[in-house]
């Protein structure tokens, strides 16, 4: 009672100055010119300069990536493709905390609703992969790594924001070691793996035992025809028109080969560029982008905790919200994990990578672009809203206290969740004690957490929200070569 009453009277003094409209404008103009000094330091100069040198959906060799990731074709059992997990209609993840790849009930159902036979390998009723699936949009703008943990990443010492990597490592090579054949750019190199992943795409008899090579190769062979898996196949020239080559020049053993597949792949993820926001456009000079909620939401972003802010800025820095860099925050632990610990349903994360202490449940700060409609939340997908996450943030062992996984998503496994959980949140304690966190608890108000999520909100691309405006992101029945397109159902 005494809290909706407080929170009444919150909202009338917040109506109090409607009624005078130019106390408003000056409110809000003070608000802006708050904002724009918090973020000079950070330089921002809004992402559409860089989107100059990206592919565009419309180019051949993005329609030709676009053809392969609807392709079940590209698994094991043919049963699963890239957009399984990352649709352009769910906010390029799947909306599931955890995924489901191979051996779902119904292969064509994506998002809430998907399941994983209980017949298959490694059933237990739960999701099957441990990390939740990241959005695809906006991915061009990594220049560091890509994954929760890091480990396809860029050697260069400097980043020419979205052109092309010199030196890259992958799962392939050592810790620090380029990957010869990574390709082009981080999304290329990343296209490598999903097929190698045998609850992703491979399933667990397709080349099982073999190399990651060899898998390549051998899903090379079946879309060049030379096994006799598809009835139907017109991939040779479906990679003509991608390539725009003459099939007078090039022979289907060059044209057809995996490091073009995975090339043509990432082209297709980096043509997903959805960054016309409230928050870019106030970033490049518009003053009346946001409303006042989100303006004061941006000025406990980037303000620091001396300074009575949120401190979010020092992690999610720069134009694309995000250091690139690991740190604990100690997010829930949920679902199989990644084979870590005693009870191996832990994930040491960055630590896997690195074998460095400090970095034993550390993750990638992730960018916040589209951030509205890229939930669940985290690396294991733990919170389903912005509110739960800010608050996170800022008191993490309130936020395990209260945490509640069970009706998250069905067949969940959070047997060990709360023991795993404060494994991290101790790590993190041990770092903020010797100074070594960015992270630390701060008292909040719930129109401070409103603030924020409004302010997180003015990251979302209206497109993203609009299926009209995503389906150029969507293949043509036509655009179908080898009859594994994925047509998409959802609950
Ligand atoms: C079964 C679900 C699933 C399928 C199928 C799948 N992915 Fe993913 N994807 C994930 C998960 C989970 C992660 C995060 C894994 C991690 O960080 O350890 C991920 C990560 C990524 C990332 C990194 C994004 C980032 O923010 O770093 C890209 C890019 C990506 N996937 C593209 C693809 C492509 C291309 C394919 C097809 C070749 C594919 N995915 C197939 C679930 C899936
Ligand atoms: C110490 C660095 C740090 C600070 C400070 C920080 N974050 Fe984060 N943030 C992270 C990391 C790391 C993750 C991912 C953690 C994981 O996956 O387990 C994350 C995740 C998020 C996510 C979820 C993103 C997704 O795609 O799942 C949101 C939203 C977010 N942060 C917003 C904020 C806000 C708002 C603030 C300020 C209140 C803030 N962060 C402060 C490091 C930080």
């Amino acid at each position: 009672m005494k809290r909706i009453f407080s929170s009444i009277i919150v909202l009338s003094l917040l109506g109090c100055s409607d009624s005078d409209n130019s106390e408003t404008i000056d409110q809000k103009a003070g608000l802006v010119s708050d904002v724009r000094t918090l973020i000079e330091p950070y330089q921002l100069q809004g992402l559409s300069q860089h989107v100059a040198n990206l592919p565009n959906i419309e180019q051949p060799i993005a329609q030709l990536g676009m053809q392969l990731f609807y392709a079940k074709s590209l698994s094991g059992n043919i049963d699963t493709a890239c957009v399984s997990c990352h649709h352009p209609f769910l906010g390029g993840g799947d909306d599931l905390a955890l995924p489901i790849g191979v051996d779902a009930v119904e292969q064509n159902l994506l998002g809430p609703g998907r399941e994983h036979m209980p017949s298959a390998a490694h059933a237990d009723g739960g999701p099957t992969v441990p990390r939740n699936a990241p959005s695809t949009f906006n991915i061009a703008f990594y220049n560091k790594v890509m994954f929760h943990d890091g480990r396809v990443e860029s050697l260069d010492t400097q980043w020419a924001l979205n052109g092309s990597n010199q030196s890259i490592r992958t799962p392939d090579s050592q810790f620090n070691t380029k990957d010869n054949v990574a390709g082009a750019n981080l999304a290329a190199a990343q296209a490598r793996f999903p097929v190698t992943s045998t609850e992703e795409m491979r399933g667990f008899n397709y080349a099982a035992g073999q190399s990651n090579q060899v898998l390549r190769e051998q899903l090379t062979s079946r879309l060049k025809g030379e096994t006799n898996e598809l009835a139907h196949n017109e991939w040779f020239n479906a990679f003509l028109n991608g390539f725009e080559a003459d099939i007078n020049d090039v022979d289907i053993n060059q044209l057809i080969t995996f490091d073009n597949i995975a090339f043509a792949l990432g082209e297709f993820q980096r043509s997903q560029i959805l960054i016309n926001s409230p928050w870019h456009n106030f970033v490049e000079g518009d003053d009346s982008a946001l409303t006042e909620q989100q303006l004061q939401g941006a000025k406990l972003f980037y303000t620091s905790y001396e300074n009575g802010g949120f401190n979010c800025a020092s992690c999610h820095s720069g134009d694309f919200m995000t250091d690139e860099s690991f740190h604990v925050i100690a997010m829930p632990q949920i679902g199989r994990g990644k084979g870590n610990g005693l009870t191996s349903d832990e994930d040491f994360g960055r630590f896997r990578e690195t074998n460095e202490e400090n970095d034993r449940f550390a993750f990638r700060t992730p960018h916040l672009t589209n951030i509205e409609v890229t939930f669940p939340y985290g690396h294991s997908g733990a919170f389903l809203t912005l509110e739960a996450v800010v608050k996170h943030h800022l008191n993490p062992a309130l936020s395990i206290a209260n945490y509640d996984p069970t009706t998250l998503q069905p067949g969940l496994q959070t047997n060990n969740w709360l023991a795993n959980t404060e494994k991290a949140l101790h790590q993190l304690t041990q770092l903020q004690a010797a100074g070594e966190s960015k992270l630390q608890a701060v008292d909040y108000t719930e129109q401070q957490i409103s603030a924020v999520v409004a302010f997180l909100k003015a990251q979302t691309d209206p497109c993203v929200k609009d299926q009209a405006c995503m389906s150029k992101w969507v293949p043509t029945r036509e655009q179908d070569v080898d009859n594994t397109q994925l047509v998409a159902e959802f609950n």
